[in-house]
């Protein structure tokens, strides 16, 4: 209600503003709880989800408020994307609302206060409960990428619920080229590797972040090697460098497009990679989520778990209570006793 009548306001102030004050607001107010597991718990990759709805990387890209997003209902906060180094990422304007398409494009471009800054707050909080993910990226500038995911591994592998390899940011010139299967096992052998030395015990899994915009044989190929190498899921979508028609004034904008346009695809690229890794690894669907509808619709295509980002920005906080709450109700109409029954049965 607060949210509804704050959106002129907020939408009044130019996107990245907006954001940074959202942000700050999630810092000082006296947020608290988590969501309690319930009929909507999943197990996944050794993680008990209270909920299978989380909020996706790039809203917290630096980790300041994991806490806070639970505490609004989130059955999990995945933070960044973090890269070794800070950098400041593209040039401004980088982020741009198509409120007509309920969509967003942005070309971010990996901006984030670096690694040990992330680490730091992300130690304050370790002994908290809750599930919270990192996502790892890899500097602009850097001259070895694959060097600086296995660094990201082994620095926050002690503090993660899981490690997310994000590959697919259509914002660093070349990043998605390490989606290519020789590049992807040599990057996967370095991150585990990296992990498992500084994590014996009971490592935290690998998700692999991956691009909606993909050829069947990429989406087999990297079936197989998540296979291979036994991820804990694949997270299936990032932003697509793809455009279908849209209406905003924004529309030609560079950069990823994420929100309602990305539905579709999204959602496709659930039921190919549910089909070219036979359901053997977890899905994590993203992209376009806005309602329990596109979640449930999501999790009968083949995803155990959900992420959303974009929706947040038009439908404000209430929106995962309202999703949750939606869940429930859908599992019940449709005669399923939990999500993980309901996965791939469209
Ligand atoms: C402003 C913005 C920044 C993002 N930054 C990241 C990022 O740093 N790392 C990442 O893996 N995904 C990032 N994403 C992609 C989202 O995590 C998500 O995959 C995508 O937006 C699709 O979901 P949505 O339609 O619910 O927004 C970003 C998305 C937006 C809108």
């Amino acid at each position: 209600m607060l949210f509804r009548l704050l959106t002129p306001a907020i939408h009044a102030l130019d996107p990245e503003r907006a954001h940074r004050l959202t942000i700050a607001a999630l810092r000082a107010l006296p947020l608290t709880g988590q969501p309690k597991p319930g009929p909507l718990a999943v197990e996944l990759a050794g993680l008990h989800f209270p909920n299978p709805v989380g909020i996706a990387a790039g809203f917290d890209k630096d980790a300041e408020v994991p806490d806070a997003m639970l505490a609004l209902g989130f059955g999990f906060s995945e933070v960044g994307s973090i890269t070794p180094r800070a950098q400041g990422g593209n040039a401004k304007p980088r982020l741009f609302r198509l409120a007509e398409d309920r969509a967003v494009i942005n070309r971010m471009g990996f901006n984030n206060g670096g690694g040990p800054a992330a680490l730091e707050r992300l130690r304050r909080r370790f002994k908290k409960p809750g599930i919270v993910g990192v996502n790892i990226g890899a500097n602009k500038d850097s001259p070895d990428r694959v060097r600086d995911y296995a660094q990201m591994a082994a620095m926050m592998a002690p503090v993660a619920s899981y490690l997310a390899v994000n590959i697919s940011s259509p914002n660093t010139p070349g990043l998605r080229a390490l989606q290519d299967e020789a590049a992807l096992t040599g990057l996967l052998d370095a991150v585990i590797a990296a992990r498992d030395e500084v994590c014996a015990d009971a490592p935290p899994p690998i998700f692999l972040k991956v691009a909606p915009d993909l050829e069947p044989a990429d989406v087999d190929a990297i079936a197989r090697i998540a296979l291979d190498k036994r991820l804990g899921a694949l997270i299936v979508s990032n932003t697509t460098i793809t455009r279908t028609q849209l209406r905003s004034r924004h529309q030609g904008e560079a950069g990823g497009l994420s929100g309602a346009p990305l539905k579709p695809l999204a959602l496709q690229r659930i039921r190919d990679f549910r089909m070219a890794t036979g359901a053997a690894i977890p899905l994590v669907g993203v992209g376009g989520i806005s309602s329990a509808e596109d979640a449930w619709e999501r999790i009968r295509a083949g995803a155990s778990l959900v992420q959303l980002y974009s929706a947040l920005v038009y439908e404000g906080p209430g929106l995962v209570r309202n999703i949750t709450r939606g869940l429930e109700r859908l599992m019940r109409r449709d005669g399923f006793a939990s999500i993980a029954e309901a996965v791939g049965t469209e």
